[in-house]
């Protein structure tokens, strides 16, 4: 995503009342020592289909793909030299909660986290695929990100102050940074290979996969969006907008691939810190910001490497994310 469009970019303020995650801390200081910490994958015998920023897509047969959940983490669109330990376990594990407890609304692309329950071609790497890892159906991408916002936030605050309106969409006047919508908005960007995505509107995204799949993707993703942020609410996160990614399978049905609803892919609120007239702190990455504010670097590669407490305490979030939202511990 870009400028434009990219999810949870905008520098946050720092905040003195998240410290909910602070106490709960012994349990996972035991676990900090446990895990393998792993920032890149290289299985030179499987074919590489992608290296994302923070996922390694691998094929596995032709009708399956793994995805693996790295370490790494992007600030400012540049992959920081410092992993975030159990991030990728947190990615994964979320997206997993997430597939299972919205698949009422539509099928997705899990086939299994299990190592046990994955083809032969992957088992000698298990160790390094344990808890961050999932086999999924290969599917046709459509080429779009389908972008869903509740909040005035980000590039959509931008757009308002401009113009008014959010991608197309007019809305009320006077309303502030952050302020809840009247209805959570679609509003779909192109996915470019390289460089800016670009917003569209529901009539070009018709020109290229249809009317009757554009107003499938729209209703999917604004229910799936519906459906988490209830749930988020009750949690004490606010997920102020994300965004789905879907494809079509060997059978030619839609079903929703890639992550779901994790920290990467959606903008998250403390909401013990959510005010309006602001932009509040990311609740993932806000130290990591906070930092990177404070030095003299100028947002090109290559980033600069993070202090450890930085990084234990983006740790923290993360698996406060994940302990909040599923209600269990994380398997690492
Ligand atoms: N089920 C699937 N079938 C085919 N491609 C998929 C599927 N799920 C995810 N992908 C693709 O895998 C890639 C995941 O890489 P990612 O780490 O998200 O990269 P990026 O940095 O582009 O976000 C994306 O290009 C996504 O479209
Ligand atoms: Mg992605």
């Amino acid at each position: 995503m870009t400028s434009q469009t990219r999810l949870g970019k905008i520098p946050h303020l720092c905040s003195s009342k998240s410290t909910s995650f602070y106490s709960s801390s012994k349990v996972y200081q035991n676990r900090m020592t446990a895990a393998a910490l792993i920032a890149h994958t290289d299985f030179s015998d499987l074919q590489l289909v992608k290296r994302g920023k923070v996922r390694d897509v691998y094929a596995a047969g032709d009708e399956h793909l793994l995805i693996v959940a790295t370490d790494r983490i992007s600030a400012f669109d540049c992959i920081l030299p410092t992993p975030i330990k159990h991030k990728g376990a947190v990615l994964a594990q979320l997206s997993r909660f997430w597939f299972e407890r919205l698949k009422h609304i539509t099928p997705n692309h899990l086939v299994t986290t299990k190592l046990d329950e994955m083809p032969e071609m992957l088992q000698s790497h298990k160790d390094k695929l344990r808890n961050r890892s999932m086999l999924v159906k290969r599917t046709e991408v459509f080429p779009f990100e389908c972008v869903v916002r509740g909040y005035l936030a980000g590039s959509g605050w931008k757009d308002y102050l401009r113009t008014g309106e959010v991608c197309g969409h007019r809305l009320p006047s006077g309303l502030c940074e952050s302020d809840e919508l009247p209805e959570p908005l679609f509003t779909p960007a192109t996915k470019a290979a390289e460089g800016h995505d670009i917003n569209i509107s529901e009539v070009e995204m018709s020109a290229f996969v249809g009317v009757e799949a554009t107003n499938h993707l729209r209703e999917v993703s604004l229910r799936l969006y519906r459906e988490a942020r209830q749930h988020a609410r009750t949690r004490g996160i606010i997920i102020a907008d994300t965004k789905f990614e879907f494809g079509r399978d060997a059978e030619g049905q839609i079903i929703l691939v890639d992550e779901a609803l994790t920290p990467d892919s959606s903008r998250f609120w403390s909401a013990n810190d959510y005010r309006t007239g602001i932009s509040p702190p990311s609740f993932d990455k806000q130290f990591v910001r906070d930092y990177l504010e404070t030095i003299d670097w100028n947002k090109q590669p290559p980033a600069p490497p993070l202090p450890p407490e930085v990084a234990e305490a983006t740790t923290e979030r993360y698996l406060e994310a994940h302990r909040l939202l599923t209600g269990t511990e994380l398997e690492d």
